[in-house]
């Protein structure tokens, strides 16, 4: 099976790919300050719906960019319906390789930090993208409690993988960054985030049954629900975190 297509069918339904709501994005959006002068790179975009709702509600503009060819198709296809006229350049690029000669004031990767090895790597890797004094916005998991071998085996991560809280704020405020603001996931946002991913796989089911995919989709998609709920939903958690480079 294609390496995205997985990811694909599982994540049909989402808007925003992470286990935040808009409700929470709009509060980061607005602490941070965004307003219709503010520039945002937002690498791993997914279907671009932060940069698109930030785009509706503080005239920010940007620049989105994701490796899936499916996930960055629908984002051109969303983007084309919602916000045409929009100055929100999205472009199909891996996180690792991309490179641009622009500085922007925020630059941002919400749920994907395997790009560069975790959280310090990916603080790093953004912060050579920003503006001095521009700010870094990173979607994280966390430990919460302690994971089951079994998890870990499943998520194919180790303990040293993620952080405590903690740590991530540790990690945060290394080389001259300040905190400014986390927003954790509830309970109720993670579950949305997964089982959307259930009922995603169930459209595919039932609008085409024959799909060659299917029952590797689904033997992957059952493992994966069964480590959230015998583990992952009471162990880990997903904080945004925003931080201000020095200047
Ligand atoms: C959990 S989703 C998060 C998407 C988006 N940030 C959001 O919160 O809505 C992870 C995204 O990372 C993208 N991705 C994975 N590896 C990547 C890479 N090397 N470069 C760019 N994007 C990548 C996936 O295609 C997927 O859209």
């Amino acid at each position: 099976m294609d390496q995205w297509r997985y990811f694909e069918v599982t994540h049909a339904r989402h808007g925003i790919m992470n286990p935040i709501s808009a409700a929470r994005l709009f509060e980061v959006g607005d602490v941070i300050g965004l307003d219709p002068t503010t520039r945002v790179l937002d690498i791993a975009c997914g279907h671009a719906e932060m940069l698109m709702l930030w785009h509706e509600r503080f005239g920010c503009t940007g620049v989105g960019i994701d490796a899936s060819p499916y996930h960055i198709g629908r984002a051109w296809e969303r983007k084309a319906a919602r916000l045409p006229d929009a100055d929100l350049d999205l472009l199909h690029a891996d996180g690792q390789e991309f490179a641009t000669n622009e500085r922007f004031d925020v630059v941002a990767c919400l749920g994907a930090t395997w790009i560069w090895d975790g959280f310090a790597g990916t603080l790093s890797a953004l912060a050579a993208f920003a503006k001095p004094g521009g700010i870094v916005l990173c979607g994280e998991p966390y430990w919460i409690a302690e994971p089951t071998a079994d998890y870990l085996r499943h998520e194919d991560v180790t303990r040293a993988t993620f952080h405590e809280l903690d740590g991530c704020r540790k990690i945060g405020v290394e080389d001259g960054r300040e905190l400014i603001w986390m927003a954790g996931s509830t309970t109720e946002e993670w579950d949305r985030y997964e089982l959307l991913q259930a009922a995603g796989l169930d459209d595919l089911a039932r609008t085409r049954p024959d799909d060659p995919d299917l029952p590797a989709l689904r033997e992957r998609r059952r493992a994966a629900d069964a480590a959230y709920l015998s583990c992952g939903r009471r162990c880990l958690g997903f904080a945004v975190w925003a931080f201000r480079l020095p200047r």
